[in-house]
């Protein structure tokens, strides 16, 4: 008989699940009890716990091991059937959207801070998938957090560590452990998506592509398809080895960090075509020779041609775009007659809209496209599916892109990310924007004139459920735009991120420079926002 042990514990009040999840510095983490009460206040909050199937799996960072140790232990202590856990705890955030699905688990946890640092002094994160793959709805993590503050104790197996090296069956007394590898399942399913055949015969051709894996999730799964199933040559994938702290870089695929592969995509001798994922695997980031795709730019491209990939050959059902996001992807929309949806920011309110079948392509302005293949975003599906556009239309990259905004018009974009300020000067600012709402129409700030300014409220057209406060969005009469939010996600005072975007028809004024086309976009946001006089800040930290 296994010994299950019941500990006290003195509640925690700072287990408040965010955009993704809890993420808090892993000093944080590692307090006495601190996993085990979030833990805990998960399974007591989900229903139809007990003999159910949980998938568990991470993105291999700092803490990573220990923390699924705690979770398998838990989990039969609290009378869980079976897990299904990634071999060496591996598992990408779609991989596990994916298993979740195939192996009609309950739920799933995911062990992971996405793009966030790793190592000691980095960040760590857990978070809850249900049943249908996607991120918990806030019903269910608001539950989470009230339980978190009322629990007494937690329940744990005395039982020893499970070997997770390999692939095989192991088990904590009564529960099952299913140890698998974590790429097989998803690339069979990516299989089954894209045309692999088509992507081969350009590999073979002598397109050449880099991957940048930023030395985490990715790796393991970008060598298996890119590499081993479609015969791109052995080292397009870099940094494919997940390591606990990345490689001391910060695994955010965004041009600030993924800098190399800017600067070997703008080289002389560039590749045919670049990419990069997150820690996690769900975000990504293309570029093509010479040209940096902006993720809104990038999911208005696969919302156009995704039906040269065979899952999508018969149309799309609609498409989904989280508020900040450029409104690129609406463009395309109507142009094809095809319902688009505004969601406010994370992938939770899009597994709404997936599952009722009224969209097939969602994405958001933080390199976060996906599809209803699963219920998070995926990067290196995302990824895929241009390599079969490429393939398909025989087309260059860069050229793709120059056509779609010959077609479509092009939605100029920034996002610029002020970090770790002071959360009341940061709820300060926040506040007095939305006072100051009523006022703004009609008035003018450098050349920009507001047309209208409201603070995002969204009702979800599937369950009803109202989401309040989800982001200020200033519309300018000259076709411009900018929105204000505070992050979800951060781990240390508050982040502001005010986006900017300003659409320009005219196929002659595609090749300009962002900053400079987005310039009195930035001073009409200051000139509202007072952002430099509340923060002392004369510059944003992060300019993507
Ligand atoms: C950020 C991104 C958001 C994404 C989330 C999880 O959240 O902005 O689009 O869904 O990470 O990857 P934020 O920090 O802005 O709340
Ligand atoms: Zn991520």
């Amino acid at each position: 008989m296994t010994e299950i042990d019941t500990v006290s514990v003195t509640p925690f009040s700072d287990q408040r699940p965010g955009t993704s999840g809890l993420r808090k510095k892993v000093a944080v983490f590692r307090q006495p009890h601190y996993v085990e009460t979030f833990v805990q206040a998960i399974l007591d909050c989900v229903e139809g716990l007990a003999g159910a199937t949980l998938v568990v799996g991470g993105d291999g960072r700092f803490f990573n091991s220990e923390a699924i140790q705690t979770i398998l232990k838990m989990a039969a202590a609290n009378g869980v059937g079976r897990v299904i856990v990634g071999a060496g705890g591996l598992l990408s955030t779609p991989a596990v959207s994916n298993l979740i699905r195939r192996r009609k688990a309950l739920g799933g946890i995911i062990l992971s801070a996405s793009h966030n640092p790793g190592g000691p002094d980095g960040d760590f994160g857990i978070k809850y998938n249900v049943s249908h793959g996607g991120p918990a709805p806030e019903s269910l993590t608001e539950a989470v957090f009230a339980r978190t503050r009322s629990l007494s104790g937690y329940r744990i197996a005395r039982a020893p560590d499970v070997a997770l090296d390999k692939p095989g069956q192991a088990a904590i007394g009564a529960m099952a452990i299913e140890i698998v590898d974590p790429v097989a399942d998803y690339a069979q399913m990516m299989e089954t998506i894209v045309d692999f055949d088509a992507i081969r015969a350009l590999f073979a051709g002598g397109f050449r592509m880099r991957f940048d894996a930023m030395s985490a999730v990715t790796g393991p799964y970008a060598v298996e398809i890119l590499e081993r199933r479609l015969g791109a040559p052995a080292g397009t994938v870099i940094n494919a080895v997940p390591l606990p702290d990345f490689g001391g870089h910060h695994p955010d695929p965004n041009p600030v960090h993924a800098a190399d592969l800017i600067a070997e995509m703008n080289g002389p001798d560039a590749p045919d075509f670049g990419a990069a994922s997150d820690g996690d695997g769900d975000r990504n980031l293309i570029v093509a020779p010479g040209l940096f795709v902006a993720p809104s730019d990038s999911l208005a491209v696969l919302a156009a041609l995704a039906p040269l990939a065979p899952a999508y050959a018969d149309g799309l059902a609609g498409v989904a775009r989280s508020l900040p996001t450029s409104r690129a992807v609406d463009r395309v929309a109507a142009a094809l007659g095809l319902p688009a949806y505004e969601t406010p920011t994370g992938w939770k309110f899009f597994a709404n809209l997936l599952d009722a079948g009224r969209i097939t392509l969602c994405g958001e302005e933080s390199a976060g496209t996906g599809s209803n293949h699963v219920r998070e975003k995926d990067g290196l599906w995302a990824v895929l599916v241009w390599l079969n556009i490429i393939a398909r239309s025989g087309k260059r990259a860069d050229a793709i892109m120059r056509e779609h905004w010959s077609t479509y018009g092009r939605d100029y974009y920034s996002r610029h990310d002020y970090e770790e300020i002071d959360t009341a000067v940061a709820d300060g600012l926040m506040a007095d924007l939305r006072a100051s709402l009523g006022g703004l129409p009609g008035r003018s700030f450098g050349g920009l004139t507001v047309e209208s300014a409201d603070d995002f409220s969204y009702t979800d057209p599937v369950d009803g459920s109202v989401s309040q406060r989800q982001g200020v969005r200033i519309l300018f009469r000259e076709d411009a735009r900018v929105v204000f939010r505070l992050s979800g996600t951060g781990t240390s005072g508050a982040t502001l991120r005010v986006y900017l975007e300003r659409f320009e028809p005219h196929p002659g004024r595609h090749g300009l420079d962002t900053a400079t086309v987005l310039a009195p976009v930035v001073a009409a946001a200051e000139a509202i926002a007072q952002i430099g006089g509340r923060t002392g800040r004369t510059a944003p930290t992060v300019v993507t």
